[in-house]
C-alpha cells in the first residue's frame, strides 16, 4: 500500500503551520515507510517510536561494536555515538541537528512494551498518525484488539491508523499469531475504514480514521 505515505503527506501539506504527531508501534529501527518522509518533512513533525527490543539490539542488528554502551545512554547522545552508522536518521542528516532538536523530533522508546507505553500515556498523548506495522501477528489477538482499540481512542479528531499483519494463507513465514480474514476484520471496532488490502502475498493491510466519540473503554 502506497496510501500511507501519500495520506501522511498529504495532512502535512495540508496544515503546515502545526506538527503532526506520529506514533510507531513495533518500530524496529525506524520504519521503512517513514525513512522517506522523515528525509522529506523533517520539521513538520514529531516521530515516536516505540519497540520491546533494547537500542543496543536494535542498533547492533544494523551497526559494528562501537556501540557497547548505548543502553544507558539518552537520546542525545545517539545523535554523537551512532551517526556514522545509523542508516536513517544520518540519512536526514543528524549532523545538522542539534540535541534539543532532536529530542524534540523522535522520541524513541526502546526497550518498551508497546501495549504498556499505550496504557502509559492513554489520557496523556494524541497522535494524527498511528502506525502498527507487522507487530499486532506476535501478541494474542485479545492483547492484539485491546492495543489496536487504545491506539483507536488515542487519535485526535481526523486522526489515521495503519495496521499491516500477517495473513495466514502465507504459510512459510513463521509467525505466532498469522491473521485471517475473519480475525483482521475483528481489528476494525471503532474504525471507518479508508482503504484495506487483504490477500496480498504476505500481508493484510488498513488504513482507517476514528469513528468520532469512539472510545476504547
Ligand atoms: C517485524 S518487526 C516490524 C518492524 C517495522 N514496524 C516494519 O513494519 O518494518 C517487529 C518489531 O516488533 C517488536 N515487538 C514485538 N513485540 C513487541 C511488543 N510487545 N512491544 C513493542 N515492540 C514489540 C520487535 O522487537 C520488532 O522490532
Amino acid at each position: 500500500m502506497t496510501n500511507l505515505t501519500s495520506l501522511i503527506s498529504h495532512l502535512i501539506l495540508k496544515d503546515s503551520s502545526k506538527r503532526m504527531k506520529i506514533l510507531d508501534l513495533g518500530s524496529g529501527l525506524v520504519n521503512k515507510k517513514m525513512e522517506e518522509l522523515l528525509k522529506k518533512y523533517r520539521n513538520s513533525f514529531n516521530y515516536t517510536a516505540v519497540d520491546m527490543k533494547t537500542p543496543y539490539s536494535i542498533f547492533s542488528l544494523e551497526t559494528n561494536d562501537n556501540i557497547k554502551s548505548l543502553e544507558k545512554v539518552t537520546t542525545g547522545d545517539w545523535i554523537t555515538k551512532i551517526n556514522n552508522s545509523f542508516r536513517y536518521f544520518e540519512d536526514i542528516n543528524v549532523k545538522a541537528i542539534n540535541e534539543t532538536e532532536f529530542n524534540e523530533m523522535f522520541h524513541l522508546e526502546f526497550g518498551k512494551d508497546a501495549f504498556e507505553y499505550c496504557k502509559e500515556n492513554e489520557f496523556k498523548e494524541k497522535y494524527d498518525i498511528v502506525i502498527i506495522s507487522n507487530l499486532l501477528h506476535f501478541l494474542d489477538l485479545k492483547i492484539a484488539e485491546e492495543l489496536t482499540s487504545l491506539c483507536i481512542s488515542m487519535l485526535n479528531e481526523n486522526g489515521i491508523i495503519y495496521i499491516c499483519v500477517f495473513n495466514s494463507e502465507q504459510t512459510s513465514y513463521k509467525v505466532r499469531n498469522p491473521y485471517s480474514r475473519l480475525k483482521f476484520d475483528s481489528l476494525k471496532k471503532g474504525l471507518q475504514v479508508i482503504e484495506e488490502i487483504y490477500n496480498a502475498p504476505l500481508h493484510h493491510e488498513l488504513l482507517g480514521k476514528k469513528i468520532s466519540d469512539y472510545n476504547s473503554g
